[in-house]
């Protein structure tokens, strides 16, 4: 048993106590879901695949953190959420951790990321492009280090309860946003740390500049890093001066509690807070240069950087590119893959449907519509989006994407599988029709076989389409039948 008891106490109680405070804030999560859910399902369905509405978790002056919350449907049992987080230079999102997996993608800017991988502390540095994850209860950190420049994240937010439900746990912080340990009560607390309710106060309550610190104000967080330093100190002393019955005892009991010493600093919670705590303060990188021992150093997956990535496709149109467990594996743990297209003026992602996969996506650049067709063969959405816009396709619906003529559109998003997806295009050179039996194709569409020669002959391009200079009379396909 490498936890001391004490700690051991105080971190079931913490967890207790989590349980507690997140079961109250499920069930208005739920609540809140159901009613939006059906207001966005009762109304006007042109948008039906728009995720509206963000959700602000937390903002203050260095920065935001909104979510566009997904929603259930029978297609995902899980739905995955999407989250921007918007902050200013030199500014620090305080230590938390959240109970779903995150997979962040940097629009803009730099930043260092320090977070607990394999209960040991690991920092990165990620630039723009970049896409990294954060298990479930990883507790984390983020500092925007671009001089001068603003650090804009997307991220998925992939829960791990079957409801859906997410929550930000903070560590740090104290009166808001609150941090977690204050959920205890005063007499709880004053015990677990056994310090006066004064301390205790200041602790709690004195930092107040929000979840976005500026890095150039540690003191905020300074209280945190002497309760934590403190307390670490005397528990361990009670331990080892206790009531022995002789000296043997007490030398073995010391030598046992060297080795878990050492196995503590790699599993304590409460350690590794603390190290995050002392690193965010800088208070840690003199001892760290020292113990360059080969077993402490832990190496953290490095992230992956969609804009080094080769496209898979390109034409003259566009470029698409999918980012698969295969490329970076930890998106394996998540079940989540990326992807990014950029589409030239006018042109269009072809019809397509995904086997596999729910997809979300973020527009990052210019404008465009997106359409999806319900299973009958009806509009389900042509909805005009425009940058910052998040939509969301579900698992077989059939879709497309087209750029406005005004400018290129560049969407980014998620998938909520990592395999390598196969999408299967329904028009254009690789359309699965053009894959069947052309007889049986004719056949079932009632028409002589050399029209429909001519018919599967006349798109030329595949997957990503040149906009069509002088649309035919006819413009119903049989794919779009009306707009609702
Ligand atoms: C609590 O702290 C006081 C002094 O600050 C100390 O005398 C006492 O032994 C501590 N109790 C425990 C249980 O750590
Ligand atoms: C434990 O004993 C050491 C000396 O052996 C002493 O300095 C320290 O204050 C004691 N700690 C507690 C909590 O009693
Ligand atoms: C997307 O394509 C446009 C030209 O169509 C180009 O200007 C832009 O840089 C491309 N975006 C990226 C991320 O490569
Ligand atoms: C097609 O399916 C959608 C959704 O299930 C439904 O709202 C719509 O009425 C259906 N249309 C037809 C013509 O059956």
């Amino acid at each position: 048993m490498a936890i001391p008891k004490r700690y051991a106490l105080l971190l079931l109680l913490l967890f207790c106590s989590l349980a507690v405070s997140t079961a109250q804030r499920k069930e208005r999560w739920e609540e809140e879901e159901e009613e939006e859910g059906e207001r966005r399902y009762g109304g006007g369905q042109e948008r039906m695949f728009m995720l509206e509405k963000p959700m602000q978790v937390v903002k203050g002056e260095g920065g935001e953190f909104t979510v566009f919350r997904g929603f259930k449907r029978r297609e995902t049992a899980t739905p995955m959420h999407i989250g921007f987080i918007t902050m200013e230079p030199s500014t620090l999102f305080i230590p938390q951790y959240m109970d779903a997996d995150l997979i962040f993608f940097v629009r803009r800017g730099e930043m260092r990321i320090g977070w607990i991988y394999k209960d040991d502390f690991v920092e990165k540095h990620l630039k723009i492009g970049d896409v990294y994850r954060i298990p479930a209860g990883s507790a984390f950190y983020i500092v925007n280090i671009g001089r001068g420049q603003r650090l804009q994240l997307i991220c998925s937010i992939d829960t791990t309860h079957k409801k859906g439900i997410f929550q930000s746990f903070y560590i740090g912080g104290g009166s808001k946003p609150p941090s977690v340990i204050a959920g205890f009560g005063t007499r709880t607390l004053t015990t677990a740390f056994n310090v006066t309710e004064e301390v205790l106060t200041e602790i709690l309550e004195g930092p107040k500049a929000g979840a976005f610190v500026p890095v150039t104000r540690p003191d905020l967080l300074r209280g945190w890093v002497e309760l934590m330093n403190r307390k670490h100190n005397e528990m361990r002393d009670e331990e080892i001066n206790g009531s022995w019955d002789d000296e043997e005892d007490k030398e073995e009991v010391l030598s046992v509690r060297e080795e878990e010493k050492e196995e503590e600093e790699q599993s304590s919670a409460l350690w590794s807070w603390r190290k995050l705590l002392n690193t965010v303060l800088g208070e840690d990188k003199k001892k760290k240069k020292k113990k360059s021992s080969p077993s402490s150093a832990v190496k953290a997956p490095d992230a992956f950087n969609i804009y080094e990535r080769d496209p898979d496709f390109r034409n003259n149109y566009g470029w698409s590119v999918a980012v698969s467990h295969r490329d970076y594996s930890p998106l394996r743990r998540s079940d989540v893959g990326v992807y990014l297209v950029n589409l030239t003026a006018g042109s269009m992602m072809a019809p397509h449907f995904n086997p596999t996969a729910t997809e979300y996506g973020v527009v990052l650049r210019g404008t465009g519509t997106i359409q999806v067709v319900f299973p009958n063969g009806t509009s389900a959405m042509d909805a005009e989006v425009r940058e910052g816009e998040v939509f969301w396709i579900p698992r077989y619906y059939p879709f497309c994407q087209i750029a406005s003529r005004s400018g290129p559109m560049e969407f980014f998003g998620f998938s909520t599988s990592s395999r390598p997806n196969s999408p299967q295009f329904l028009a254009g050179r690789s359309s699965i029709l053009n894959s069947m039996g052309r007889d049986e194709m004719a056949t079932a569409l009632d028409i002589d076989a050399k029209r429909y020669d001519r018919f599967r002959g006349s798109q030329r391009e595949e997957i990503i389409l040149p906009e069509l200079l002088m649309p035919p009379e006819e413009t119903t396909t049989g794919f779009i039948a009306e707009r609702v």
